[in-house]
């Protein structure tokens, strides 16, 4: 079987789904590797490297041509999904939840779509394949370095001849798998670092990297299922900003990384809060996204100054400002995942299996998922 690693379009993306090192596994199991030419330029890795380790580099309109399967980092444009043909298998971060109608385009299609980001993460087996866990860290290593290189003081205390520079204090709010990176990441660069979550498990993980714990006084537990919190009602985030606002006002740094799956994210950072920092104060919104984010005057994408002197900035993409690593770490994934659908080097679905329930969308001519065959229905479609 064909798999084509298709070059990415997106505007600022530098990842590619596939980095020659994760070569082997895929030839191994009887599959051959196509890469679209300059695929790997954005995460600097010439199509020779790709050669070498014993891809065939094509040109678009020959990998699409040829490829069985096509490996992306993100969703497909629309010049590429009219270059799907039916019988043929897409895998990537599709969002799906976010954009079910191309999910029941590429059905239509008779494309087999499949996306990583459903992928469950509870399920141990499965950890090699969640590649929004290796992006968030990617992501949360990269929030700490943008927040340091906005902040005009060190991070670290430091003694010096020339006087002595006080520690900055960094909050992290929001302890999943990018909040944990971040807290690693500014307790290496020698911040004073807390962290706050509405899951009480994450307490001692947070203390473990040598952050310290904020508890709320209203200590509100919002554990829900799959390892990820319930949203909050109005009264118990009204009580939970309140308290947040005062541990605001006393930090330098804020990260945010707050999030839960499939709702606008909570806003943990008010404007009362944000107009009570210091000006100098910085804030790296992660969660932010054109649905809005943990600040409330986050732009996402942006980079937005205040009146009383507080940057925030709101990046849409790091892992592709570290496509090197974003990428070697996706490649893991998707390989993984790939893999696990393979038999006798051709494409077996098995719907029994729990990754492939979850990940498949479409198949056959229709859309398999559950959950966006529902967000179809109410425009009379698939359900
Ligand atoms: P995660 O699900 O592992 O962690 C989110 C955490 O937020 C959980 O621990 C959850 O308990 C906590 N949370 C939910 N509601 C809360 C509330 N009201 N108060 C306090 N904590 C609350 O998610 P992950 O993978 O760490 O990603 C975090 C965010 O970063 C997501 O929004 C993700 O989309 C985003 N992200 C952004 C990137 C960027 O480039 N801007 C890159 C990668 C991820």
């Amino acid at each position: 079987m064909k798999v084509g690693v298709a070059k990415e379009t997106a505007a600022g993306e530098r990842r590619v789904a596939l980095v020659p090192e994760a070569l082997g596994k895929l030839t191994a199991a009887g599959l051959e590797v196509l890469v679209e030419a300059g695929a790997g330029d954005g995460a600097m890795i010439p199509d020779q490297a790709f050669r070498d380790a014993g891809a065939t580099v094509l040109a678009t309109d020959e990998l699409y041509a040829q490829s069985e399967v096509i490996l992306r980092v993100q969703k497909p444009a629309g010049a590429e999904v009219a270059r799907l043909r039916s019988g043929q298998a897409l895998v990537g971060l599709l969002s799906p939840l976010l954009d079910p109608t191309l999910m029941q385009t590429l059905a239509e299609a008779g494309v087999t779509a499949v996306s990583l980001d459903a992928i469950p993460r509870t399920l141990s087996r499965a950890q090699t394949m969640d590649a929004l866990s290796s992006q968030a860290n990617v992501g949360g290593y990269k929030a700490v370095l943008v927040a340091a290189n906005a902040y005009g003081r060190y991070f670290p205390l430091l003694t010096t001849a020339a006087g002595t520079a006080k520690p900055a204090n960094v909050l992290i709010l929001g302890i999943g798998v990018a909040g944990l990176q971040a807290i690693g990441t500014a307790r290496r660069l020698g911040a004073v670092v807390a962290a706050y979550d509405v899951r009480p498990e994450t307490a001692e993980q947070a203390e473990s990297l040598g952050a310290k714990f904020v508890r709320l006084r209203t200590a509100i537990d919002a554990t829900g299922s799959g390892g990820y919190a319930r949203a909050l009602t109005p009264e118990e985030q009204a009580a939970q900003q309140a308290e947040l606002n005062e541990v605001i006002g006393n930090q330098d740094v804020v990260i945010t990384t707050a999030q839960v799956p499939g709702r606008k994210p909570p806003v943990l950072v008010t404007a009362a809060a944000v107009a009570n920092m210091r000006p100098g104060s910085v804030i790296v919104d992660m969660a932010a996204s054109a649905l809005g984010g943990n600040c409330e005057l986050s732009q996402a994408g942006e980079t937005v100054v205040t009146a009383n002197g507080v940057t925030i900035i709101s990046p849409e993409n790091l892992p592709a400002s570290m496509p090197a690593s974003s990428s070697q770490f996706y490649a893991r994934n998707i390989s993984a995942l790939l893999l696990g659908m393979v038999k006798g080097g051709a494409l077996a679905l098995d719907f029994d299996d729990e990754v492939t329930r979850a990940t498949v969308i479409a198949h056959g001519g229709k859309v398999t998922s559950d959950a966006v065959a529902k967000l179809l229905a109410p425009a009379g479609g698939n359900a």
